[in-house]
C-alpha cells in the first residue's frame, strides 16, 4: 500500500449559519437574512477539501449520537472522506457552532465543542494503523490539546510530514511546536503563540522567526485578503492573495490548509503548494458554507483559467500535475 494518504485528525461542527448586514453589538439585537445548516468543523473542513480535491483522506474525530453526526458523516461520506475511523461517544452531542455572516463576507463563530473535546490520545493510538497509510498528519486545535501532542509525536514517529493550523488561537507548548513540520498560524495566532504584535509582512516575520526558535520547521503566516508570508529557516517569501469578490470567509483558512496539504502530499514543492492554496482558499470565499465551500479540482482548474486570472499561466502549468 502506497504512503501517499493524507491523515487529519481533529474536530467536526454542525453549522448554523445567519446572514445580517450588521453584526450586533453587545446588547443589541438586529434583523437577519438567511439561516442554513452546514456541515463544518476545522477538522473535518479541511479533510474534505483534501478529498474533493482527490486526495485519500483519512479523518479521525469524534461525533455525538445524534441527528447532527447522521448528516455530517453522510455529507463527508459523500465528498471522499475515508470515515472508518470516526468514533460515536454516546454521552456527548455532536459539537456545533453558531456562525454570523455580514454583508462583507466577514464572520463571528462561537464554537460548542460536544463531543470533539472527548476524542483521547488513547482514541488515536487505537487507531494507530492508519498512520502506516498516510505520508502527511494535519492537525487543528478544537480537540484535546493532550491528544494534538500525541498524535504530532505519533505522526513524527511514522515519519509524517506534520501540518499545524494552530486555530482557534492558544498558546502552545515546545513540546508540540517541534514535532510540527508546518506551521500556519493567521496574524492573531501568531501573536498569541508568541506574544508580539502581528500587523504587517515584518512583523509577520518576526514572530515566524520565534516559532523557528522554539522547534518549528517552517512558519506560514496567513495575512487575509493581503495573502500569506512563508518563513523558513534559510528564506522568506510574501505570497499575495488572488482578488475575488467575497460572500462568506468561512473556512477559508481550512480551504488554504487543505489545499496545501493535499498539493504537498502530491509531490508539489512548498512555494507551489502555497500558491495553490491562496487560489483554492481565494476560490472558497466565494461560496456560502464551510465544506460546501470547498471546489473539486475540475472546479479550480475551471477557476484558474478564467480571462484576466492573475495566475492563469501557472495554473495551465500545474494542471497536469495535479490533473
Ligand atoms: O474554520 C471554520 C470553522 O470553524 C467552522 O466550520 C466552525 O465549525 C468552526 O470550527
Amino acid at each position: 500500500m502506497p504512503r501517499s494518504g493524507i491523515l487529519v485528525i481533529g474536530s467536526a461542527n454542525m453549522d448554523l449559519v445567519a446572514t445580517t448586514r450588521k453584526f450586533p453589538r453587545p446588547g443589541e439585537t438586529v434583523f437577519g437574512g438567511t439561516l442554513g445548516m452546514f456541515p463544518g468543523g476545522k477538522g473535518a473542513n479541511q479533510a474534505v477539501c483534501c478529498a474533493k480535491l482527490g486526495g485519500r483522506t483519512y479523518f479521525i474525530g469524534k461525533m455525538g449520537s445524534d441527528i447532527f453526526r447522521d448528516k455530517m458523516a453522510a455529507s463527508m461520506g459523500h465528498d471522499g472522506v475515508d470515515l472508518r475511523h470516526l468514533l460515536v461517544d454516546r454521552h456527548a452531542p455532536t459539537g456545533a457552532a453558531l456562525i454570523a455572516v455580514d454583508g462583507g463576507g466577514q464572520n463571528q463563530i462561537i464554537v460548542v465543542s460536544g463531543s470533539n473535546m472527548k476524542l483521547t490520545p488513547a482514541d488515536i493510538r487505537r487507531r494507530r494503523g492508519i498512520f502506516a497509510r498516510a505520508s502527511i498528519t494535519l492537525l487543528q486545535l478544537e480537540i484535546p490539546l493532550e491528544t494534538i501532542v500525541d498524535s504530532a509525536r505519533l505522526a513524527k514517529r511514522h515519519s509524517h510530514l506534520v501540518v499545524l493550523n494552530p486555530a482557534p488561537a492558544r498558546p502552545l507548548p515546545k513540546s508540540l511546536l517541534r514535532y510540527v513540520d508546518v506551521l500556519t498560524p493567521n496574524e492573531t495566532e501568531a501573536e498569541i503563540l508568541t506574544g508580539l504584535p502581528v500587523h504587517h509582512a515584518a512583523s509577520a516575520e518576526q514572530a515566524a522567526q520565534k516559532l523557528l526558535a522554539a522547534g518549528v520547521g517552517s512558519v506560514i503566516v496567513t495575512m487575509g485578503r493581503r495573502g500569506c508570508l512563508l518563513v523558513t529557516p534559510d528564506r522568506k517569501r510574501f505570497f499575495p492573495a488572488l482578488r475575488v469578490k467575497a460572500l462568506d470567509t468561512t473556512a477559508a483558512g481550512d480551504a488554504f490548509n487543505g489545499a496545501l496539504v493535499y498539493s504537498l502530499s502530491n509531490g508539489s514543492a512548498i512555494d507551489s503548494a502555497i500558491e495553490f492554496a491562496n487560489a483554492v482558499a481565494a476560490f472558497s470565499v466565494t461560496r456560502m458554507g464551510a465544506q460546501s465551500s470547498m471546489p473539486t479540482m475540475k472546479e479550480m482548474n475551471r477557476f484558474l483559467a478564467r480571462p484576466g486570472s492573475p495566475i492563469n499561466r501557472w495554473a495551465s502549468h500545474e494542471k497536469n500535475r495535479h490533473a
